[in-house]
């Protein structure tokens, strides 16, 4: 592993907003139900932002909504360094990151406990569909830790995820809030949709179009 990053994966263990999981059959288990009494503080709505990489989202809308909580959860410690560093250096308390694989959350969050769940330009899987994070496999997983009505907003340049996800919403369905198939020609001044990340830059000095689904399974 380069220097850099291994460094970097050092100092996320001494951070203050980001928690790390690794050991899934732990015999000490991650206390669920307590983001907001024990670790935020207050009775803030909880909002995910899934393989957030170097997190912007969970900081551009911690910005906009200080009476949220954000948790960004990715896998790469060395993305999250960056996203924490930053959210340390603006002053967000409403905002933590946790390195560990979604594929885990419901050891992380108890039934009911998530108020809205952002996907922002996640791998598009295009080879195994099961493993999309808006495939129903992981719908089941987020399920019961939803809180009713929770929106699942998905942002990406994938045409291939973008189409899949509308048919699972068919399929099962689910309650399509927005759909938005040129994000930056339909509502070029969103706020909340103008928050750029890392790999939206590439994929804009692309030429990609950008698209947005807003849903939720009840
Ligand atoms: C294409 S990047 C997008 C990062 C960021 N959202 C952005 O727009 O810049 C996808 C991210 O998903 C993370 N990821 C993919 N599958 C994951 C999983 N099962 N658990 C945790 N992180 C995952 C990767 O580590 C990577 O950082």
């Amino acid at each position: 592993m380069p220097k850099i990053k291994h460094e970097r994966m050092e100092e996320i263990r001494h951070m203050e907003n980001v928690f790390e999981w690794s050991d899934y059959n732990s015999a000490h288990p991650f206390p669920k139900g307590t983001w907001n009494s024990g670790i935020f503080g207050n009775d803030h709505p909880i909002v995910l932002e899934l393989a957030c990489g170097k997190g912007e989202y969970s900081r551009g809308l911690g910005k906009l909504y200080p009476n949220k909580n954000f948790i960004g959860f990715d896998i790469k410690g060395n993305r999250l360094w960056v996203g924490a560093k930053q959210a340390l250096e603006q002053g967000l308390d409403n905002v933590r990151y946790f390195r560990a694989y979604i594929d885990h959350l419901d050891q992380f969050f108890d039934e009911n406990e998530i108020d809205e769940i952002w996907i922002i330009f996640p791998d598009p899987q295009l080879k195994k569909d099961r493993k999309k994070l808006t495939s129903p496999k992981f719908l089941q997983l987020y399920r019961p830790l939803l809180k009713k009505g929770a929106t699942i907003n998905l942002k990406t340049d994938s045409p291939e995820l973008y189409e899949f996800t509308k048919e699972v919403i068919e399929e099962q369905g689910l309650n399509l809030h927005r759909d938005i198939g040129d994000v930056y020609s339909e509502c070029p001044d969103d706020p909340e949709l103008s928050i750029r990340t890392y790999y939206e830059g590439m994929h804009l000095k692309k030429g990609r179009t950008i698209r947005f689904l807003s849903f939720s399974l009840d």
